[in-house]
């Protein structure tokens, strides 16, 4: 039967990766993966992730099955950390989690759970969208269809259009919103626009589905969380999708979570229910280590604290980056206007490249991106923002 197979390209990105690694030229830049590195180029253990892990493994009398829904307390303590303490929705009863394999499974497990609700759902996704939601949402059956999102003239979002085309959309659309630090362009939404996004979802009954992968990397844990925040608190209903890769640190260990606002608490024991027989036959349960980590991470007084200053420590690395690399850009490019850098939050920007300047980047320059242009600012270092510039000038001339 298997021989009859196609065989698919591979991921551009370990296209990216394999050719990183292969040059030899002590002067590599690797902006290609996604993943959060300090000024020595790693990506370290989290000083709290450590500690709290050592006392899991230290308390830990068991191996067995924890529960369908996963870690009880780490879902709990990610409710309370996305929609911050006293929000209305914790006691609403109108809430519920479900623990996820990484960002990727949460969303994976809300589009099952949107196709069981409508069929023929329609989920709408910004121009453009992280790559790797369109087989998040699609292999399941669901349609995908673009709104307007990026500006490429100013490096922001195109609001009007994006609000213009979401103002016409039928009853129960599903919109996918990035909370904050969008992937890949870095373009957010400012607090006001969340609120005028608010108007129109509420006027078109649209769901909201709100992936937030980035939260504590952007302006901050509050911050980074204004959009899902302001929806739970006004809106019926609300998927979000969270993950904690990147600010914990913790990408293989795959941790990460579904929280379903409902419009009853009756509603929302049944879409719990659904989510736990959706989850059954995929993958039967999630894992623990990650979970039970973040949850003594969060729980714990002396760790929340170390946690949350590492995660400040890197947000503030990724700013001054992007400053940094402005500052340096503006010198070695004066005719392009990279001003967008500093305007835009986390650790994506389009570099506003085209693919020959990228692969002449890559051949000539040993700098590695993705091939439209994104860059992953964390990649960068001090010592090396001159020599980026510096490429990135000559390739530009
Ligand atoms: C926009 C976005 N959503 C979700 C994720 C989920 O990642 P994971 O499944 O590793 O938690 C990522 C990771 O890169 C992402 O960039």
């Amino acid at each position: 039967m298997l021989e009859h197979l196609d065989r698919l390209p591979p991921d551009p990105i370990l296209g990216v990766m394999a050719a990183f690694r292969a040059d030899s030229d002590p002067r590599k830049v690797d902006l290609g993966v996604g993943v959060y590195r300090d000024d020595a180029g790693e990506t370290p253990v989290m000083k709290a992730v450590r500690e709290a892990e050592r006392d899991v493994l230290a308390r830990q009398t068991s191996k067995t099955y924890v529960a369908a829904v996963g870690n009880a307390g780490f879902n709990e303590a990610m409710e309370r950390l996305v929609l911050g303490e006293g929000h209305a929705a914790l006691a609403s009863g109108r809430l519920r989690s479900i623990q996820a394999p990484g960002g990727c499974g949460a969303l994976r497990l809300g589009a099952e759970l949107i196709l069981r609700a409508d069929p023929h759902a329609v989920v709408h996704v910004s121009t453009p969208t992280w790559a790797n939601h369109v087989p998040l949402l699609s292999n399941c059956g669901l349609r995908l269809q673009p709104y307007p999102y990026f500006d490429t003239a100013t490096g922001g979002v195109a609001f009007e259009a994006m609000l213009g085309t979401l103002d016409r959309l039928p009853a129960r659309s599903v919109v996918l919103l990035h909370a904050s630090c969008h992937n890949p362009t870095g373009a957010d939404l400012e607090d006001a626009q969340w609120r005028d996004l608010l108007g129109v979802v509420r006027r078109r009954s649209l769901l909201p589905f709100i992936d937030i992968a980035y939260q504590g990397l952007g302006r901050g844990v509050a911050e980074d969380a204004y959009g899902p925040r302001l929806f739970c608190a006004e809106l019926p209903e609300v998927l979000i999708a969270v993950s904690c890769s990147k600010n914990f640190g913790l990408y293989r260990e795959r941790t990460g979570a579904l929280q379903v606002l409902s419009a009853t608490p009756t509603a929302a024991d049944a879409a719990i229910s659904q989510l736990m027989r959706i989850a059954r036959g995929l993958y039967s349960m999630p894992p623990d280590h990650g979970a039970a980590i973040t949850h003594a991470i969060l729980t714990g007084e002396g760790l929340r604290k170390s946690w949350a200053s590492e995660l400040d420590a890197m947000r503030l690395r990724i700013q001054r980056l992007r400053g940094a690399a402005l500052q340096r850009l503006t010198v070695t490019c004066p005719h392009k206007d990279f001003g967008f850098l500093a305007r835009q939050r986390g650790m994506f920007s389009y570099l506003g490249v085209d693919a020959a300047a990228v692969r002449e980047l890559r051949e000539q320059h040993h700098v590695y991106m993705m091939d439209d242009g994104r860059i992953n600012i964390a990649g960068l270092r001090m010592e090396n923002i001159e020599y980026f510039a510096e490429a990135v000038g000559k390739v530009l001339r």
